[in-house]
């Protein structure tokens, strides 16, 4: 009889004990009845390029990137995907046959699959607020203008570097007849209601809202914080408490950007409505 060789994945972080990946990406394999592994890997922190050359020696097919080595995959990838070139950070490597890495960037279709196909939310010619400048901002701006949005402003506590994001997307929008701004969150008192507005701040980390001001929402707006946690964050309770149509968390795109890997590795696009369920219900 011989040795059946099941193809290695992991998620790569630092810490990544709590990470839901290996749940679902086994719920996808299950599905397909895929014969492939997903562990995580805790690499140290000034450790990350040897840790993913050890897992690439070992044979690894792939791996998922998270915090906070996304941007040193970026640096480590032999080739990039639009969306990773875009982000500056990459999620998802790809260990090729001739031994060079592929980057990918799924964080962004993910937020686009979760708001369009699971919640229904109509992008075109809307208004969208990005509250956030770093590195999960930026790698949903892209996404966001293909969507054909009518503009996006982007408000940061750092207000400069909201101006240098939206500068550096500015021809992009430019091309798709969309306006990008970017300034302070007092700026915002300016800029009227938004129809959906994106949490991309690591302020729910610490539980805090972002000082938006109350004038940015209205009934229609819907909302969405990038993080998940068992409880909702600070954000959420926010806008629910402010009256918005729609208050959701990044539980949904965790998943869809975790498909996205999977069809990138494995060629199959698996099922996400049941996985998502499966959480729903309780399942951690
Ligand atoms: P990430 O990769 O998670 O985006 P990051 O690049 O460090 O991490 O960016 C964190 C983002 O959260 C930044 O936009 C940061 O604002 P600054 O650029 O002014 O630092 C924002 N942020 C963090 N804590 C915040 C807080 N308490 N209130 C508002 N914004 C906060």
């Amino acid at each position: 009889m011989s040795n059946v060789v099941i193809d290695q994945y992991a998620v790569i972080g630092n810490p990544i004990e709590h990470s839901k990946s290996p749940i679902i990406h086994g719920m996808f394999a299950q599905q397909t009845e895929d014969a492939m592994s997903y562990d995580t890997i805790l690499s140290p922190i000034d450790e990350f390029a040897a840790t993913v050359a050890e897992f690439q020696q070992q044979g690894g097919k792939g791996l998922n990137v998270t915090v906070p080595f996304k941007e040193q995959a970026w640096e480590l990838a032999d080739e990039l995907s639009d969306y990773a070139q875009a982000a500056g950070a990459v999620n998802t490597l790809v260990f090729k046959e001739d031994g060079s890495i592929y980057g990918a960037n799924t964080d962004g279709i993910g937020l686009i699959r979760d708001l369009t196909a699971n919640y229904n939310i109509e992008l075109q010619d809307k208004r969208v607020l990005l509250l956030g400048a770093g590195g999960a901002a930026k790698g949903v701006v892209q996404p966001l203008l293909e969507q054909k949005i009518k503009c996006l402003i982007i408000a940061n506590r750092t207000k400069e570097r909201a101006e240098t994001l939206a500068a550096d997307f500015t021809p992009f929008a430019t091309n798709l007849g969309a306006e990008i701004r970017g300034g302070s969150y007092n700026d915002l008192r300016e800029q009227g209601q938004f129809d959906l507005i994106i949490n991309a701040t690591a302020a729910s980390l610490q539980g805090i809202m972002p000082p938006m001001p109350e004038s940015c929402l209205y009934e229609k707006s819907d909302c969405y914080d990038l993080m998940y946690g068992n409880r909702p964050t600070a954000f959420e309770y926010w806008c629910e408490d402010n009256g918005a149509a729609l208050v959701a968390n990044g539980l949904g795109m965790l998943v869809e950007q975790a498909a996205e890997s999977y069809f990138i590795w494995r060629g199959r696009q698996p099922d996400t409505k049941s996985v998502l369920n499966s959480f729903l219900a309780g399942v951690s």
